[in-house]
């Protein structure tokens, strides 16, 4: 599929899966890929970040208090010590023993089972941390079903001069007074809007879809705001509730 998303017109609104299917399965692990592949999803939304060692972990906070058993920044946490947390009993009993996946074992499951990923850089990474990101897509042959997003500019720039193929999303809690200028500055396939700011803005979704850009409207996970989205024009919706999105759209 293409990776840019714009939405074809009379289609519903592409379903991004929320770190997975957060809501039901511990977020951002492949057991809650599972569970939105399962319910219908073919995007899985997720966050990566670099341990001590180097190596991306799908992981969304700073530290891995809230998510496993262990505790401490990821960034000062070997893959090893990675390695050995679980990172589901939090959730619910019945998930103990899950793992944090690396960004390279998502991006496997990802090739071999179906599913696209909308990957989240998470936080200000270096040249060279983008660069190991940009490689384990090109090893697993993923760079045609990745839409790379961030809050973080130069984390943008990084990805878009290492790897021109893959295309791009900027995250933004409120709209730059001019979207279309700052998507074109970084070559922008997607403009991904926090849902307050659409809100407060609607006629932004015009403005980016006349210069080519996808839009894709997050965190969303009430069927009324759903419809009220899907009117306006917004290409995606990232959501904690995708089975009920995916059954939502598929009366659509
Ligand atoms: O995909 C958008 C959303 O994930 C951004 O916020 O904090 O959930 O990563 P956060
Ligand atoms: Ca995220």
């Amino acid at each position: 599929p293409s990776a840019a998303r714009l939405r074809p017109t009379g289609a519903p609104p592409t379903v991004y899966a929320h770190r997975g299917a957060s809501s039901a399965a511990p977020e951002n692990t492949l057991v809650s890929d599972e569970v939105a592949r399962r319910a219908g999803a073919e995007w899985i939304e997720d966050d990566v970040q670099p341990s001590r060692d180097g190596v991306p972990y799908v992981l969304h906070d700073d530290t891995v208090d809230r998510t496993t058993d262990g505790t401490g920044r990821i960034r000062e946490l070997t893959a090893a010590q990675l390695d050995a947390l679980d990172a589901g009993s939090w959730f619910a009993p019945a998930y103990a023993g899950t793992r944090l996946p690396t960004l390279a074992a998502q991006l496997e499951d990802l090739r071999t089972r179906g599913g696209s990923l909308l990957l989240e850089i998470k936080g200000p990474h270096s040249r060279d941390e983008v660069a190991r990101i940009v490689q384990e897509v090109r090893d697993h042959g993923m760079a045609d079903r990745v839409l790379v997003q961030s809050f973080e500019v130069d984390a943008l720039r990084h990805t878009r001069e290492l790897a021109p193929e893959l295309p791009l999303g900027l995250l933004r809690s409120t709209p730059d007074a001019d979207p279309v200028a700052v998507a074109r500055d970084l070559g922008l396939a997607a403009y991904n809007l926090a849902d307050d700011a659409l809100s407060a803005r609607p006629g932004v979704v015009g403005e980016l879809h006349a210069a080519g850009v996808a839009v894709n409207v997050w965190t969303v996970d009430r069927p009324a705001r759903w419809q009220v989205l899907a009117a306006a024009g917004v290409d995606g919706i990232i959501t904690n509730r995708p089975a009920e999105l995916a059954g939502w759209s598929a009366a659509w």
